[in-house]
């Protein structure tokens, strides 16, 4: 049991569901184990959330076969659940992210269809119902996240009847032409159904989802356009766009820690006039090689020079076993040598490559000192990195260019918007973007910051746990 953890004592009124803890447990090769933060968008909106609610958080805790007890960790309540070896490859690599995120994500890699994974998902999303059962107190709101969990709704409310429940997606709910590939769509479509709400970022996830639940699984027309009826119930459906804590991540950017930081950052690239970063999770969908390619064909037209722009990519490890995150990794480390083999001097590489998570100040320093943030993915649910990089921008610098497909698009409309399969237009998006007019830059940034610090993470959980029926956060009612 890693240091420094106490037992929670009672049952929760409010329990977040999530595949992961907010902390991984790793293993150090001295065999002490120790808590990490864990990867991904969905930890760094729910964190500041769930510690304002003093709830508990329900879920895996990122490595196969660990029996770990409930514990308190840095003030939150968790409660682990444990999956074997097996489970980790069925339910998590297999059914998880070979079948249901590639096709949630616009089929950009193929979706791989085996019963056996599905079998897994479902004792899996079986056991995580029966640990919410047994640590939720009578009539407490669970709120049950992304598409890991799936059927838990469903299971949890005949486990629980006297639950209040919630759902909310965080990736994209797919075009119903593609969710209708998977051979247990109705069993998916049931298990968001025992939800009360359910949540996605778009109004368009919404719809997707309402013509499913009416067409292949009973439910039918509610009162208005976001809600259903099945089985006497209504469920409530609606888009809540995710955001980040915008305010605390203003506050570290203005720090003269954070400052320095992003001066050294610069020196150590050589003070080169433009810096252009990358920064996500090592994943197929991000569109990473899309950015590669898009700065080196400005390099071999010389339209930008590596003599005076570099451009640094950042990448959080992910599903390392997983097939098609092996082949995208070997794929970038290629084209990122290739381009330095062309165009780097010795001690100034043109693409800085970190496939490394760096601690939230660091990053923040990185996105102080970019001049250029490229948000590429071929689908992306939200994209908080986006937020991210303009909540740090105080000084009202930088310039944003943007995805189309990523949710935030619907948002941050001044940002420099492109449709990542249309290389040309990256290239162009990217070179307007390098040579901004200041004037030009600051207006965008100034809308853009408007948006982001006007509506923060505590906004989006407000508004779905109002439309859930949850009284706000310190409330005695
Ligand atoms: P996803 O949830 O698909 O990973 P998001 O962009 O919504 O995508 O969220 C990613 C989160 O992970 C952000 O909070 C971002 O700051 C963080 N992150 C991404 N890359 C790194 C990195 N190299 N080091 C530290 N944090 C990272
Ligand atoms: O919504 C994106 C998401 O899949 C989250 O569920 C998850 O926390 C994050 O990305 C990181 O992925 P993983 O838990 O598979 O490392």
């Amino acid at each position: 049991m890693p240091s420094g953890s106490t037992t929670p004592d009672s049952e929760a009124e409010f329990v977040v569901v999530a595949n992961r803890l907010p902390v991984d447990l790793e293993k150090l090769p001295d065999g002490t184990e120790r808590w990490k933060r864990s990867p991904g968008g969905l930890v760094t909106a729910l964190e500041p959330m769930l510690r304002s609610r003093e709830g508990a958080w329900v879920g895996w805790p990122g490595l196969a076969d660990a029996d770990v007890a409930p514990l308190v960790e840095d003030g939150l309540h968790l409660y682990p659940v444990r999956l074997s070896a097996e489970e980790v490859e069925n339910y998590y690599e297999g059914f998880s992210n070979g079948t249901l995120w590639p096709l949630y994500h616009d089929v950009v890699a193929p979706p791989a269809f085996h019963r056996h994974w599905w079998q897994a998902y479902v004792r899996v999303n079986q056991r995580f119902a029966q640990v919410v059962a047994d640590v939720a107190a009578e009539g407490a709101t669970v709120w049950v996240q992304d598409y890991q969990l799936q059927l838990m709704p469903a299971a949890l409310r005949k486990l629980r009847p006297d639950l209040r429940i919630g759902f909310f997606l965080h990736i994209p709910f797919p075009p119903t032409e593609l969710f209708m590939q998977l051979p247990w769509r109705t069993r998916i479509v049931e298990g968001l159904l025992g939800a009360d709400l359910v949540g996605f970022h778009t109004p368009g996830g919404a719809r997707n989802f309402r013509w499913l639940a009416t067409r292949i699984a009973g439910a039918t027309a509610g009162h208005g356009r976001n809600e259903v009826v099945v089985g006497g119930r209504t469920v409530k459906l609606g888009a809540f766009p995710i955001s980040i804590d915008s305010a605390a991540l203003d506050k570290l950017s203005r720090t003269p820690e954070v400052l320095e930081r992003a001066k050294e950052i610069r020196s150590d690239l050589g003070d080169p006039e433009r810096v252009i970063l990358g920064v996500d999770r090592l994943d197929y969908t991000k569109g990473i090689d899309v950015r590669l390619r898009a700065f080196e064909e400005l390099l071999v037209e010389g339209r930008v020079s590596a003599d005076d722009t570099v451009m640094v990519q950042l990448a959080t490890p992910s599903r390392e076993r997983v097939e098609h995150y092996q082949k995208m990794r070997n794929d970038i480390e290629q084209s990122v040598g290739r381009i330095n083999g062309e165009y780097a001097r010795v001690g100034h590489p043109a693409v800085h490559y970190l496939h490394q998570s760096l601690p939230r100040d660091e990053l923040a320093a990185f996105f102080v000192a970019a001049d250029v943030m490229l948000v590429t993915p071929l689908r992306d649910g939200m994209n908080l990195v986006a937020k991210e990089y303009v909540a740090c921008r105080h000084d009202e610098g930088g310039a944003l260019v943007l995805s189309e497909f990523a949710g935030a698009a619907y948002e941050l409309k001044d940002a420099l918007l492109v449709n990542p399969h249309d290389t040309d237009g990256v290239k162009n998006a990217l070179y307007a973007a390098l040579k901004l007019a200041p004037e030009e830059g600051r207006r965008r940034m100034r809308a853009l910051r408007r948006q982001v610090l006007g509506h923060d993470v505590d906004r989006w959980a407000r508004s779905f746990l109002d439309a859930l029926g949850l009284p706000p956060a310190g409330s005695t009612s």
